[in-house]
């Protein structure tokens, strides 16, 4: 078991986690809501209402945050450097230990999710690098102990910067706070991108996605469709709102269709048993080693 070294740990990490949570929960409920035309059941509302009071705050300061300066800073900052070096199964245990802060409130540990969400994928026969990529997906996150400036730049629902924020992304008003909606070209609907340019060339929002998909697509031998999960998995304007489809390509429209069908292997696998950690690390390890180098620089 790896050990969390102090340097990297915040005092804050279970917070994260409950953040983290908070924001699945909402998608899930949204994905029901969005499923009945309206909310069945009388519990979801509530749950529903209780998660959004819970991740507004978070929304708000994202919204306000979340520029093309920032976005700039932010991939020269984190891309620019080596942070740590250690494989992907050494960067799934650190995950673990760096946000559990054993509070009985939190649904599910960081290693549970990314197992749950890989086993799902398993059972349902989908390819390898399909099952790697639920194992990985989330390791993003690494990013809040490598000098994040605070959740809202790791975690949330992604969406384009550079051009106008889209009404399809969750609490679109606390955006009227973010410099860029006033900003004379980014506020434009198309903003600094050409119809049709694809979504490799538009900038998405910084977080875990956007982080992962960068380390794989240098590192890893991933195909195409692992590193749309990857880079997108929090796209929900975009993969399940529809929102920029004028800039796709038509390789995004293949991407976007491997981006739903991964999305509930992640939203959906949280009430599976428990996976047996141990037991399952020899299988993991051994596809580990087919899509990466042994050592992966952080
Ligand atoms: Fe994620
Ligand atoms: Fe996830």
């Amino acid at each position: 078991m790896v050990h969390a070294p102090e340097y990297l740990k915040r005092p804050d990490g279970g917070l994260f986690d409950k953040t983290s949570d908070a924001i699945d929960e909402v998608n899930v409920l949204k994905g029901k809501k969005k499923e009945a035309g309206r909310v069945k059941e009388e519990e979801d509302f509530r749950n529903y209402k209780d998660a959004c009071d819970r991740v507004q705050n978070f929304y708000k300061e994202q919204h306000e945050k979340q520029t093309v300066e920032y976005n700039m800073k932010a991939r020269e900052k984190f891309l620019g450097k080596v942070n740590v070096k250690m494989s992907i199964w050494e960067a799934v245990e650190l995950l673990e230990t760096l946000v559990d802060d054993s509070d009985p409130d939190t649904d599910v540990g960081q290693i549970e999710h990314l197992l749950q969400t890989a086993e799902a994928i398993r059972r349902d026969g989908k390819p390898e690098w399909m099952q790697l990529t639920g194992l990985i997906h989330d390791l993003g996150k690494l990013l809040y102990f490598f000098g994040a400036e605070g959740q809202w730049d790791v975690v949330g629902d992604t969406f384009v910067v550079g051009c106008a924020f889209s009404e399809h992304i969750v609490y679109p008003d606390t955006f009227a706070s973010n410099p860029d909606s006033t900003h004379p070209v980014y506020s434009t609907p198309l903003g600094i991108y050409k119809p049709g340019c694809g979504l490799t060339n538009v900038m998405v929002s910084w977080g875990h996605d956007e982080y992962m998909y960068q380390i794989c697509k240098k590192q890893s031998t991933l195909p195409r469709e692992a590193l749309a999960m990857l880079r997108y998995h929090s796209f929900y304007p975009w993969h399940r709102e529809g929102a920029y489809s004028i800039f796709m390509d038509d390789e995004d429209h293949k991407d976007l269709e491997a981006v739903k069908q991964f999305n509930p292997y992640d939203l959906y696998s949280k009430s599976d048993d428990p996976p047996k950690v141990e037991e399952l690390k020899p299988y993991y390890q051994g596809l580990i080693k087919k899509f990466f180098p042994d050592v992966v620089e952080w």
